[in-house]
């Protein structure tokens, strides 16, 4: 023993493997720190440390090795010392077979303890990591949770079923123990986090003996299960707890039988060639739990995705939902560049568990490529047009609506018996008769083709001045009313013929009132006739110079207003500039005798006298 304690000092340098050549004694097979993690014990607790060989059992088997005659000795390198030391003899430290046992732990054991299974010809050895908790080290996930060093370990009872549970490591200190372990058990919720000790208080759980049995497994009876092992070893009081992940499963009698969610029977995916493609299958995997193993994949003609050796295609699985045992799991076959001839493979995804088996073929169809792009630009073309349309309605309405007018509109002379198309009120002596003799008049009558009447022009002498004004009122289609701050002055002539017009229009009679405004004139110079007459009526102005030309707003919104007439051709373009130059020169000669020298009834036209 004292030998193989000097020759391990001096082999042992690191985590290497390390040889040693002596005629005598065997090399030793040195596999360094085992990688299974640390082994924790609470101080004070009995713990135990596995010797992590025999975590091999097809390369190291404890009873295999009893009967070739190899031993299992112990060492350790605590923390803070720089040399191995043999386990010290105490009744703190028993060999249990493959395990080192510490009745009780204390805090300065900490550190790296070494197995060494070796005979004359062969040895192997391995080092584990032990760390000793104090209480309040421990991880604890609910405050009243006893401390537990250990990693629980997890048992999954089915529903409306029975199950024993027994206290890890129990039977270790059963056997160590000089007299009958005890349990105690509790219960940390894990609906409500809350701590439970045994008796639970109710007739599902019982404690026979040292074993928690379940008569009936409910879902509240989910959580943490606490055991407390208490015992006596060479007159000291031991104890250790452990803990237990108790979970619900679907009963027994659910059908355990893998299914496939997605795609459904008769699901079929559209794919999109010369794109990727991603294929969706949601598989639910119950658990059985005498073979927990369960899987669901894709395979492309038969083969599965790593099989295929083609990097067009990959796998990615991912666990949806985790219930009661049952998981439903999607598996996601991307195909990168879709080709036509992939069309042609045969895609199948697959679930199994222990219970059974389901394949199902995916069914494609190619996209037929009408889409979005196409519906987009169609889409885009009609809001161009509609704006466009909407643009080209507000900046040439007028004419539009003279275009409408000049093809669908009915010429009044043909409905009706009137003699006169546009009957003129204006203040007589102000700046508007001039307006109204030189330029309106001539346009309307010479260019525009209007048959216009005039009162101090077409009335004879001698009438009845209201008699007359009423009947040439009532014989005109639209009354046009040159306002003027001066218009309508109290008694006036043209007073009586707004109010004519007025009346004729609320009576119903073919007439209808257009004012017109030769200049911008203040609200309040109006009389109340006509202030009221602008609420309601079509107000054409004036623009000055802009306005002279016949292509002008001024003109075009009058002959909106004034009755449908047909333009003859040659009024339209350059011409009609030159005749209305021609014509407003013609009657500023004519405005200086106009009231007196033009005095036929008739109104003159020179379409009418041309033809
Ligand atoms: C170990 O001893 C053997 C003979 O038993 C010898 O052949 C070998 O070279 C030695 N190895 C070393 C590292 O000394
Ligand atoms: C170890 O070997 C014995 C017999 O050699 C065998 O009965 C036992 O099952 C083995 N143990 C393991 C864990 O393989
Ligand atoms: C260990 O101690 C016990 C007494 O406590 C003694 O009988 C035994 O021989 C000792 N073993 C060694 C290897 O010192
Ligand atoms: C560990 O600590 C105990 C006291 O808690 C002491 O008796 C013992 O000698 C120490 N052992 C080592 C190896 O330091
Ligand atoms: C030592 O153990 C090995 C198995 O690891 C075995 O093959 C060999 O026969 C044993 N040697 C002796 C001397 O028992
Ligand atoms: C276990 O034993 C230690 C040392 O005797 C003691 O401090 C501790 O309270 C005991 N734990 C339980 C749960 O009985
Ligand atoms: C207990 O097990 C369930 C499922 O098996 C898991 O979700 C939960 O996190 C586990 N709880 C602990 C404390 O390990
Ligand atoms: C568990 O079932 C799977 C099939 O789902 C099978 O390949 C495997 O060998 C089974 N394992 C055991 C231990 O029966
Ligand atoms: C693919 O699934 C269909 C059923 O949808 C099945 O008939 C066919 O045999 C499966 N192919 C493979 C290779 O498993």
């Amino acid at each position: 023993m004292a030998s193989f304690i000097l020759l391990f000092l001096l082999a042992v340098t690191g985590g290497a493997a390390s040889q040693s050549n002596d005629s005598t004694e065997p090399t030793c097979d040195d596999w360094g720190e085992s990688s299974a993690g640390k082994v924790s014990v609470l101080d004070g607790e009995a713990g135990s440390i596995h010797c992590a060989l025999f975590s091999h059992p097809s390369v190291y088997n404890y009873t295999s090795a009893q009967s070739a005659g190899q031993n299992l000795f112990w060492y350790r390198l605590l923390d803070g010392h720089s040399l191995e030391q043999p386990i010290p003899n105490s009744s703190r430290f028993s060999k249990d077979r493959e395990r080192l046992w510490l009745q009780p732990a204390v805090a300065n054991d900490t550190g790296q303890y070494i197995c060494m299974l070796s005979n004359k010809s062969s040895c192997s050895k391995i080092a584990m990591r032990l760390k000793v908790l104090r209480r309040d080290e421990a991880v604890r996930s609910a405050p009243c949770e006893p401390a537990v060093a250990v990693p629980p370990t997890q048992a999954l009872i089915a529903m409306q079923m029975g199950q024993v549970l027994d206290c890890p490591d129990l039977q270790d200190a059963a056997r160590m123990s000089e007299s009958e372990p005890t349990v105690s058990w509790s219960f940390v919720s894990a609906e409500n986090s809350k701590c439970y000790r045994y008796p639970f208080w109710d007739t599902d759980r019982e404690q026979r003996g040292t074993r928690l049995r379940f008569y009936n497994m409910l879902i509240p009876y989910q959580g943490q299960y606490f055991c407390t092992v208490r015992y006596q070893r060479r007159g000291r009081l031991l104890n250790f707890t452990r803990s237990i992940n108790v979970s619900a499963i679907y009963p027994t009698t659910v059908s355990k039988l893998p299914t496939i969610l997605h795609p459904t029977p008769h699901k079929v995916f559209s794919v999109r060639t010369n794109s990727d493609v991603h294929l969706v299958c949601r598989g639910l995997l119950p658990l059985v739990l005498r073979n927990s193993s369960r899987e669901i994949w894709w395979t492309v003609d038969g083969k599965r995705v790593d099989q295929l050796n083609n990097p067009r295609f990959t796998q990615k699985n991912s666990n949806m939902k985790y219930n009661f045992g049952d998981v439903t799991e999607d598996s996601v076959l991307m195909i990168e560049d879709f080709q036509s001839e992939d069309l042609k493979r045969e895609f199948n995804c697959s679930v199994r568990n222990a219970e059974g088996f389901l394949t199902r073929r995916a069914q494609l169809k190619e996209e037929v490529s009408l889409p979005s792009l196409e519906l987009g630009c169609g889409l885009g073309v009609t809001l161009v047009l509609m704006l466009l349309l909407f643009v080209v309605y507000h900046v040439f309405w007028l004419e539009l609506l003279l275009l409408y007018r000049s093809w669908f509109g009915t010429d009044e002379r043909h409905t009706d018996d009137k003699e006169f198309d546009v009957y003129i009120s204006y203040a007589r002596n102000s700046e508007e008769e001039q307006f109204v003799l030189s330029t309106l008049r001539s346009v309307l009558e010479n260019v525009l083709g209007y048959s216009v009447c005039i009162f101090d022009r077409d009335s004879l002498p001698g009438g009845t001045i209201t008699d007359e004004t009423l009947s040439f009122v009532a014989r005109s289609r639209r009354l046009l009313v040159v306002v003027s701050p001066g218009y309508a002055s109290q008694g006036s002539q043209a007073l009586l013929e707004l109010k004519a017009g007025i009346d004729s229009m609320a009576l119903g009679g073919h007439l209808r009132v257009i004012l017109v405004q030769y200049k911008p004139v203040q609200r309040q110079s109006l009389v109340r006739e006509l202030r009221r007459a602008r609420v309601a009526l079509a107000l054409v102005r004036w623009q000055g110079d802009k306005s002279k030309e016949l292509t002008s707003r001024f003109w075009k919104r009058l002959r909106v207003e004034l009755p449908v007439r047909k333009v003859c051709r040659d009024e339209e373009g350059g011409s009609k500039e030159v005749a209305l130059m021609r014509l407003s020169s013609q009657n500023s000669t004519n405005s200086q005798t106009g009231l007196i020298s033009n005095t036929t009834k008739k109104p003159q036209n020179i379409f009418n006298s041309a033809s």
